[in-house]
């Protein structure tokens, strides 16, 4: 395999990786919306609504690139986590989007590298949504929403 292949190989796994991971957040977004139960989170909870529909996009947009570079796209999510306590749902969501964006930020040296230029740009769009959830989620729960200089601990 030259090394081309190989970094192809490797952005391919990577964009797999990356769908999974939407669907996760899909699912623990259409349920947090729903469960969260503190009269001061509704208005996040509202906006855990628009993010569940953000990430059906995503989603549908990696497809369209893994079906573009000749790859079936998987079907399981990352594991999902829930929880009944409103400060653990919403810590499980920055979680899982503070990884999400750095998996993208990858994704997108990555897509770089290989003059993938339209791949690029589409997961620049993404990750510019990410950050949008990363920082309501912050706010919500008063913390730092760049995880690279977060001081603010989870909660045990
Ligand atoms: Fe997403
Ligand atoms: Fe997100």
């Amino acid at each position: 395999m030259s090394d081309q292949d190989a970094a192809r190989a490797a952005l391919v796994q990577g964009l797999q990786d990356d769908i999974a991971r939407e669907y996760q957040a899909i699912i623990q977004y259409v349920i947090f919306s729903q469960k969260l139960d503190k009269a001061q989170y509704m208005n996040i909870a509202d906006q855990l609504v628009e993010h569940a529909h953000q990430e059906l996009n995503h989603a549908l947009a990696i497809a369209r690139q893994l079906d573009y570079l000749g790859a079936y796209p998987v079907h399981t999510p990352k594991t999902v986590e829930v929880s009944e306590d409103n400060e653990k749902m919403l810590w499980a969501d920055l979680r899982a989007e503070d990884n999400t964006i750095k998996n993208y930020r990858e994704r997108i040296r990555q897509a770089d590298a290989l003059g993938e230029v339209a791949l690029a740009e589409v997961l620049r769009g993404i990750v510019k949504e990410e950050q949008d959830h990363q920082i309501d989620l912050a706010t919500a729960l008063g913390v730092t929403h760049d995880d690279r200089i977060r001081k603010e601990k989870e909660p045990k």
